[in-house]
């Protein structure tokens, strides 16, 4: 078919925000590409001491003149320094991108490509529906290697420094790090305070995770439960710290934690909630959330949402006719910075009540 229009006639509208947009877009995704593989190849272990091109070819099996251009890319960006012919990594390369360093982010650029790849699927989501997902198998691979690692830039250690400070704390002798996935939580709280013995409760297939944490952290103290938080018993605790969980907002477990902490014990959740006629906190995040369902658990809408869930305002009631409230911490407290993926902390707070011994 023949469409008769005129080429000289300009568009009736101007371009430029549809090409800002697919400009930035552009640029970012090739930028991700470039660390991705960098990684992948592991550029910046090799890149611990200096190595020109021809080097790096040899040691990492990849072309020497593709790998020359991608170091110069790296360069520009801040993540290389370059020395006569030869490449090495800045501080902030040699501490995150690393495969084998400590806060290593490796996990986390695993986790956002594993996450365009559900993206990339769209238009069949959008034709065929949400894919079907086991909760276990989503955390186990590899979200909570993904959130270790963000969580080690900063958000664990201000946590810990928060709770720390709790004379509760400081005389506890039990913790339930309830789905505490990798484990790091109870691994530093224990780290701090000698006298405490700390529990991570999860899903079988995660505690596997968290074992390997406890392993390589070579931490003491630490036990790992399995089980299913909605079905299976606690245990009896000083405190209980509970983060970032489905069940965060579910009134079912609050009379259920309070059942498992000892009288004058600590409930320390740290939770994204949605305040009464809240609308969404990120619409990208909210399309995200609903390209999968989980088995076992019904999402709600709104990322980090799940049926059944409570507002803000009815949660604190219901907490506080089991709980004292002491204090609810802002998420610039203690917070990560967003990735604009399932695991950024929003406005989560961290609410930490004390065990009422005669309920309202
Ligand atoms: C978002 S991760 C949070 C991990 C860790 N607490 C943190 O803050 O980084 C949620 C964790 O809850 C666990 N979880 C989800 N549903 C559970 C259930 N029904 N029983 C026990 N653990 C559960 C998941 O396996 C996962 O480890």
């Amino acid at each position: 078919m023949v469409i008769k229009m005129d080429i000289l006639e300009k568009p009736p509208v101007g371009v430029e925000p549809l090409y800002e947009l697919l400009r930035t877009t552009s640029k970012h995704y090739k930028l991700f590409c470039i660390f991705y593989a960098a990684m992948n190849i592991r550029l910046f272990d090799c890149l611990e001491s200096p190595k020109n091109p021809r080097e790096l070819s040899e040691a990492l099996g990849v072309d020497s003149r593709l790998v020359h251009v991608l170091c110069e890319v790296l360069t520009d960006l801040g993540f290389l320094k370059k020395r006569g012919g030869s490449y090495m990594n800045t501080k902030i390369a040699d501490t995150y991108l690393k495969r084998n360093s400590i806060y290593s982010q490796y996990e986390v650029l695993m986790n956002l490509q594993g996450g365009f790849k559900l993206w990339e699927n769209l238009t069949d989501i959008l034709k065929n529906g949400p894919v079907r997902a086991d909760e276990q198998d989503f955390f186990h691979d590899n979200m909570i290697h993904a959130l270790a690692a963000e969580h080690l830039t900063g958000e664990l250690q201000k946590t810990v420094e928060i709770v720390k400070r709790l004379p509760e704390f400081r005389r506890a002798r039990s913790l339930l790090d309830l789905g505490g996935g990798h484990g790091l939580y109870a691994i530093a709280f224990a780290m701090v305070n000698p006298n405490l013995k700390a529990y991570v409760f999860d899903l079988p297939e995660v505690i596997k995770d968290t074992k390997a944490y406890i392993k390589r952290f070579g931490a003491d103290r630490i036990e790992t439960i399995e089980g299913n938080l909605f079905t299976d018993n606690l245990g009896k605790h000083d405190i209980i710290f509970f983060s970032y969980n489905p069940a965060g907002k579910n009134p079912n477990i609050v009379p259920k934690i309070h059942a498992s902490l000892n009288d004058g014990g600590l409930f320390i959740s740290k939770h994204a909630f949605y305040h009464k006629g809240e609308g969404s906190k990120n619409r990208l995040l909210d399309l995200e959330w609903n390209l999968t369902t989980w088995k076992g658990i019904k999402k709600g809408d709104k990322i980090y949402s799940f049926i059944g869930d409570l507002n803000y305002e009815d949660y604190l009631k219901l907490l506080k006719e089991y709980f004292t409230i002491k204090k609810i911490i802002k998420p610039e407290k203690f917070g990560s910075i967003s990735l604009y993926e399932f695991g950024d902390t929003l406005d989560s707070k961290i609410i930490i009540a004390k065990k009422r011994t005669s309920l309202k």
